[in-house]
């Protein structure tokens, strides 16, 4: 197997597929391997026009395989809210403190039975001569109305996992990526990678 890039700039991610992809991809390349790439605006609609978009244009830049994923929290009494703004849900330059402040906020007034949310990630993968593909990962939980736990970033000590009565900054970090939206996601396109002997 040759190379894949990742579209992006987040360490942790990049270790994570690393992780993932060890013995289907040789050489795991990030977007810090090609100077020059030009920041990608994440303006759509959806988590997967957002991955397309910024895994096309690392392609168009690059010339080689490559994915991006996009994700994002889902709470269902809020219409869908945060959705593709969760990074900026407080905000253009909103830390996790502020953005997890203004949930808790707006589900004030809310029963834990409505408390519902997912954690939604999609992966898009495109490569010479094909169509891109996505792959999409979920996890339902449900938003507690404070934080608990210290792993993990952004919403995750708001998170319950039911399964675990945890929320996911309680969890050990295998766990968390074992189950999670962006580890779903990963597992589905490194089984793809695998089973479709791709690249
Ligand atoms: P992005 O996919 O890196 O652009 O993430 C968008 C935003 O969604 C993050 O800044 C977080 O606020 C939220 N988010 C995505 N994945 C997670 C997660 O695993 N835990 C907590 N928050 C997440």
């Amino acid at each position: 197997m040759k190379e894949l890039l990742i579209a992006t700039t987040n360490k942790g991610k990049i270790k994570e597929l690393e992780k993932l992809l060890n013995g289907v991809v040789k050489k795991v390349l990030s977007i810090q391997d090609f100077p020059g790439f030009p920041a990608v605006e994440e303006d759509g609609e959806t988590f997967r026009d957002n991955a397309i978009k910024k895994a096309v244009s690392a392609f168009n830049f690059t010339g080689i395989p490559v994915i991006a994923d996009d994700s994002g929290l889902v709470v269902d009494i809020l219409g869908g809210k945060p959705g593709v703004f969760s990074a900026r849900y407080a905000g253009e330059n909103a830390n996790d403190a502020a953005n997890n402040a203004k949930l808790l906020e707006k589900l004030s007034a809310i029963p834990t039975n409505k408390r519902k949310a997912t954690f939604q990630c999609v992966i898009a993968f495109c490569k010479p001569e094909e169509e891109c593909r996505t792959f999409k990962g979920e996890l339902h939980g449900i938003i507690l109305e404070k934080p608990l736990g210290d792993s993990g970033f952004g919403y995750d000590p708001l998170f319950l996992v039911p399964e675990y009565g945890k929320t996911l900054a309680e969890l050990p970090i295998e766990i968390k990526n074992r189950i999670s939206h962006r580890g779903v996601a990963m597992k589905k396109f490194s089984d793809f990678l695998t089973s479709n002997n791709t690249l």
